[in-house]
């Protein structure tokens, strides 16, 4: 079968062995005959000039739309201007994601560049033209330089493992951050947002109206943020899925994070415009960053149900961790939305609209939906996919790291975090030493506080007597009782969002509580040779002759007698 024509090619077995899925022909078997069918490729670039000329003058079109407000621009009410963007997007073709799922991903930090979505920006132009650069610009001034960039542009970045719990409230510079589009950058002087729709009493409120105590009161909440693509990678290292590079970023256990945001409840501000009218259902924020999807060009637009707002879990918040809110993170004013997903969280807040349906726009009514196993590129709907809004109970072990070699005596140390939801909190946090055979609980002294919308960090000494490969897993048990599916197969589903499997790693046990591994040990420190790699051969002779001939002279020898 022609599958792939090859001829001695060096990575043929890498093809064989599955390492490169994505070189892999698609086998049609519908016929008498087995069909291969060739992956999708992509030409040449093209650019259509003349049409792009005919739409005009690009810096007029997609000019600054409020003074102060670099990065901005409007598109929700303006369908015209999307049309001219369409039409410069639609005349010409952009590279394609890098394929990281069913390929190597890169050993690069940025992982990914996103080079097309720089791309769709410069193309725009006008006030989007300097916004890539812009944004990295911000990135290296806010984010600690230890940051894992897993997407330079649009940014998307998570602390690395060893500073993802190394405070139980998350510094600013190490949150997580996940962005659809550019960072606007807002001068506080020029800001303000406006609330209409089904409102009494449509409306725009500064900053200083909002930080007015008299008239609202503060709230100050501490608050974990989670994304639904929290530790996406163990998904796609076992089962891919789809691969839109935005949505997907590889994610690990770090795409979650906890400060104390100081705001109002958005319910007063509601309040303060009259209150819903006309069978106003949802609340839909508005943020200032542009998003491209399917080469057309929007605002980033979620909604929340009034009941949330009404419960007082939805903030405007200007104040994170006793700082103004880090530009990334939505200066001056984001949405807070206790115990949803992150995605509700607007950041860049220039709108809110009363609206009696949730959101249609594409990020909530086409993205972050969790569809059921059997759907995937060959027949999904979004209607098939149910909206994420409440994270369900999950956990992570931050140390150690799957694939470790771990010397222990008989205990090994373990940290990381547990969370869960819609207000819910971990009550009880077990290890496994055993694939999970086998739990202990973490004992309260050992989980940080109990708050209700807030993570708790935990660390364990895991009882461990085995030795070579063991798994080790972390599950949580929430206030309700939920705790976390076995496996990633029970979690995998084509969007790769809500990992919420327990987490495993493998790591390599050496328990030097066992006098021959103790023997062994001080036998690598006496010779000054590195016990690691482990696959690397021992550098002096385990066994002197006389021990083996010894071994034998008083044991029966290999083979039986008759
Ligand atoms: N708000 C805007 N305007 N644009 C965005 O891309 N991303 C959302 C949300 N708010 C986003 C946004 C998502 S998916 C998440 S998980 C949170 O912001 C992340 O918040 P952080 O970047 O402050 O950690």
């Amino acid at each position: 079968m022609p599958f792939l024509q090859t001829t001695n090619r060096p990575d043929e077995w890498k093809i064989e062995q599955g390492l490169s899925g994505a070189a892999l022909p698609v086998l049609d078997m519908t016929g008498p005959e087995t069909k291969a069918l060739a992956p999708q490729t992509f030409g040449p670039l093209t650019k259509d000039v003349k049409a792009i000329k005919a739409v005009g003058d690009r810096n007029t079109l997609f000019t600054r739309e409020r003074k102060g407000w670099t990065g901005f621009v409007e598109w929700e009410n303006y369908p015209d201007k999307k049309e001219a963007a369409h039409k410069i997007l639609k005349s010409q073709t952009f590279p394609p994601n890098p394929e990281f799922q069913l390929g190597p991903i890169p050993a690069s930090n940025p992982v990914l560049p996103g080079t097309h979505w720089k791309m769709w920006h410069h193309a725009i132009g006008g006030e989007l033209t300097q916004v890539p650069e812009d944004s990295w610009e911000t990135v290296l001034k806010e984010k600690h330089p230890d940051m894992l960039h897993l997407l330079q542009f649009p940014y998307n970045g998570e602390p690395p493992k060893r500073l993802v719990t190394s405070k139980v409230v998350t510094p600013n510079s190490l949150h997580f951050v996940r962005n659809h589009g550019g960072i606007p950058i807002i001068n506080k002087e020029d800001y303000s947002f406006s609330l209409d729709g089904l409102v009494a009493n449509p409306r725009s409120f500064t900053l200083d109206e909002i930080m007015d105590e008299s008239r609202f009161p503060r709230v100050d909440k501490t608050v974990t943020m989670q994304c639904s693509g929290t530790r996406r990678i163990e998904q796609i290292l076992s089962y891919p899925g789809q691969g839109d590079e935005v949505p997907q970023a590889p994610w690990a256990e770090g795409a979650i994070g906890t400060a104390r945001y100081v705001g109002i409840s958005l319910k007063k501000v509601i309040k303060a415009c009259g209150g819903l009218v006309d069978g106003a259902k949802h609340l839909e924020f508005y943020g200032a960053d542009t998003y491209f999807k399917d080469d057309k060009t929007m605002n980033y637009l979620v909604s929340v149900p009034w009941s949330k707002v009404k419960a007082n879990e939805v903030l405007l918040a200007w104040e994170m961790n006793g700082e103004p809110l880090p530009r990334i993170h939505g200066f001056p004013l984001r949405v807070v939305v206790l115990g949803y997903i992150g995605a509700r969280s607007v950041k860049w807040l220039y709108r809110i609209k009363a609206i009696m349906e949730p959101s249609r726009a594409p990020v909530q009514s086409q993205e972050y939906l969790y569809f059921p196993q059997q759907v995937g590129k060959h027949n999904l709907k979004f209607t098939d996919g149910i909206q994420i809004q409440e994270m369900p109970v999950s956990s992570a072990i931050m140390s150690p790291w799957t694939k470790q070699v771990v010397i222990h005596n008989g205990k090994i140390r373990c940290k990381g975090w547990a969370y869960s939801g819609g207000g819910r909190w971990p009550e009880r946090v077990e290890l496994s030493s055993d694939g999970g055979f086998n739990w202990y609980t973490v004992p309260v002294e050992n989980l940080s506080e109990k708050r209700r919308w807030t993570w708790r960090t935990w660390h364990f000494d895991l009882p461990c007597d085995v030795e070579g490969w063991v798994e080790i897993v972390c599950r949580c048990w929430d206030n309700s009782l939920n705790t976390q599916p076995p496996d990633v197969r029970t979690a995998w589903n084509w969007g790769l969002h809500v990992t919420s499997s327990c987490h495993r790693i493998t790591v390599y046990s050496v328990n030097k509580t066992r006098p021959a591994t103790k023997a062994r040990m001080d036998e690598f420190e006496k010779a000054r040779v590195p016990f690691g790699p482990i696959t690397v051969p021992i550098a002096f002779p385990p066994q002197t002759p006389e021990d083996y001939e010894k071994f034998w002279s008083q044991h029966d020898p290999r083979d039986a007698e008759e």
